[in-house]
């Protein structure tokens, strides 16, 4: 079996499965709070899925959506996704602190987006940054925020499948980006804390665990594809790690994918939503 991995389509299978998962609480939260004809920003945006979604399920029907994503590739595609959009929508392809620092607080949006993204940033460091996107009182959308929990059913092996999570998860909290620490396997629950020190209050937040699972033998939609993404990333995150039997690791990632062939993999990765303001200020 080989399968050719891009990460635009595993964005776009992805879309399905984040569909299930985003938390109705907490969406139905940010609704009551937008404002009429919202200046909405999305971070991260990658293949432009998050911009449909709000469309779909009727969000905003006015007002304008910027999407910034630091992929030229994911970009082009979003372009593609939202050429009919009837929305005013501006993509471009930057570095969201180059965009921080370009900005300097000038251009002030209504709603800030970030899915699945946040997680890859030093929390602590990064919102006071994005902060400043916001104008005083604006609000956020932070969701898809991974929480320190990746189960794979059914076991192959317990200890070894324990060791396989938590090692995955360690390469997520020692991910240096451009000589930066970028990265916490519990962003989720960290955020509890981080969005009040950064200056912001907490409207809304609730779980948004993915949930993959087959029927019949089958996945619905492209998520096989996902599922083999999510096992091909693991694979590659701890590929030649020392404190890991490579030989026996092989084997278990070789078994995963058999799994999904089968249908018989469940995948379960626990994440937090979180709706809320930026303060007033003085
Ligand atoms: C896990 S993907 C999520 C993409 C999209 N939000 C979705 O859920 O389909 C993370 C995205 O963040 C983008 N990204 C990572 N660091 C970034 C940065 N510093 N500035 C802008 N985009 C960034 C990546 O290119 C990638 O598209």
């Amino acid at each position: 079996m080989t399968i050719d991995y891009s990460f635009t389509r595993y964005l776009a299978a992805k879309k399905s499965v984040d569909d299930r998962a985003l938390n109705r609480a907490v969406w139905k939260a940010l609704i009551r709070a937008l404002p009429p004809q919202p200046r909405v920003l999305e971070i991260g945006a990658g293949i432009g899925t998050m911009a449909e979604r709000v469309l779909e399920w009727g969000l905003m029907d006015e007002g304008t959506y910027t999407a910034v994503d630091v992929d030229p590739a994911n970009i082009a595609q979003a372009q593609q996704r939202l050429a009919s959009s009837h929305l005013q929508v501006e993509l471009e392809a930057i570095d969201v602190f180059d965009l921080v620092a370009r900005e300097q607080g000038r251009r002030q949006w209504d709603l800030l987006i970030a899915h699945a993204v946040l997680d890859l940033f030093d929390a602590p460091t990064a919102l006071p940054q994005l902060f400043s996107l916001l104008r005083p009182g604006g609000l956020f959308y932070f969701t898809l925020n991974f929480d320190g929990a990746t189960i794979l059913q059914p076991t192959i092996d317990p200890a070894f499948d324990a060791l396989v999570e938590t090692l995955y998860h360690r390469t997520m909290d020692e991910r240096i980006t451009a000589g930066k620490p970028s990265g916490d396997s519990q962003t989720g629950r960290h955020l509890f804390h981080h969005l009040p020190t950064a200056g912001a209050e907490i409207l809304a937040a609730g779980s948004s665990d993915w949930v993959v699972f087959g029927n019949d033998g089958r996945y619905p939609q492209d998520e096989a594809y996902f599922l083999h993404f999510i096992i091909h990333t693991m694979h590659g995150a701890l590929n030649g790690r020392t404190d890991l039997d490579q030989e026996r690791f092989a084997a278990w990632i070789a078994q995963r994918h058999a799994q999904i062939e089968t249908g018989e993999l469940v995948y379960i990765a626990h994440q937090l939503d979180f709706v809320g303001r930026r303060e007033a200020g003085e």
